[in-house]
């Protein structure tokens, strides 16, 4: 005969032991918005700078949530873009980022990133391949998602034509799910067409993809940080949804 009370009894442990959970135990330290503007930062603006020196204002441990596109010099210079038409060559003369670069951005984001706090990097096939371990290392940062962009149209590509980019998503430690990441159903191959509005930056990102991690790992009144914002996709996602955002780029 089956014992109810146990069975219950059971799923009720079950459930508190479950890794997932819908409210953010966390929360982000308070701010006072006229020190940003005392340190020479707009908040919910665009504004020209160069990303490692918005970072270096920011305070130790203080923001939920980086989101990072770089502009990788490695990529220009294995795929010889430049020479495979118009866009590539609007590619080309965007601020690129070497790798000592890349890592000092990534080493400022872990001090700024308040415990369990998650920096978001978008990053190409060839990256993916050859691994993201190089970027992080000797940082307190862990691997712990990625999410497939199928942008719904065809790029270029000497083999294959590329349809795809890749959103690899890191969490300062402690790094858990439970009371830090409230939304359970966002997939990882995620579809989601640019519509082309004539404002758009050449590596513009899904917005509303976005907006949903932005959402699934910030509150209300929160800061959201892009250092290297483009056309300023993340701030858009961010203000849409009651966040703060603090960002720039170098033109
Ligand atoms: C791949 S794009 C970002 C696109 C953006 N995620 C969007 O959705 O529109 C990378 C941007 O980094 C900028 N950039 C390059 N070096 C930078 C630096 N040191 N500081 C700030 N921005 C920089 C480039 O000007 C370029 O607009």
């Amino acid at each position: 005969m089956i014992d109810v009370t146990n069975t219950a009894a059971a799923s009720c442990s079950d459930k508190n032991k479950s890794v997932f959970s819908h409210t953010r135990e966390i929360i982000q330290p308070d701010f006072i918005a006229a020190d940003f503007i005392a340190a020479g930062l707009r908040m919910d603006e665009r504004q020209q700078m160069d990303g490692l020196d918005l970072l270096n204002k920011l305070k130790n441990d203080s923001i939920p949530l980086i989101f990072f596109d770089p502009q990788y010099r490695g990529i220009l210079d294995r795929q010889s873009y430049g020479n495979e038409g118009e866009r590539q060559k609007g590619r080309a003369l965007l601020p690129q980022m070497t790798e000592e670069i890349i890592h000092s951005f990534l080493t400022d984001m872990e001090r700024v990133l308040m415990p369990s706090g998650h920096l978001m990097l978008w990053v190409d096939k060839y990256i993916v391949c050859s691994g993201v371990h190089s970027f992080i290392e000797g940082l307190s940062l862990q691997l712990v998602d990625m999410i497939t962009w199928d942008k719904g149209r065809m790029g270029m590509g000497y083999r294959t034509r590329r349809r795809c980019e890749y959103l690899v998503i890191f969490q300062k430690r402690p790094a858990r799910a439970k009371g830090v990441w409230r939304i359970h159903d966002i997939p990882d191959i995620w579809s989601e067409k640019i519509e082309n509005v004539g404002r758009n930056h050449t590596h513009s990102k899904p917005i509303k993809l976005q907006t949903r991690l932005i959402e699934a790992v910030t509150s209300t009144g929160d800061i959201v940080v892009d250092p290297a914002a483009g056309g300023y996709s993340v701030m858009e996602a961010a203000v849409s949804i009651n966040r703060h955002f603090i960002g720039c780029d170098l033109s």
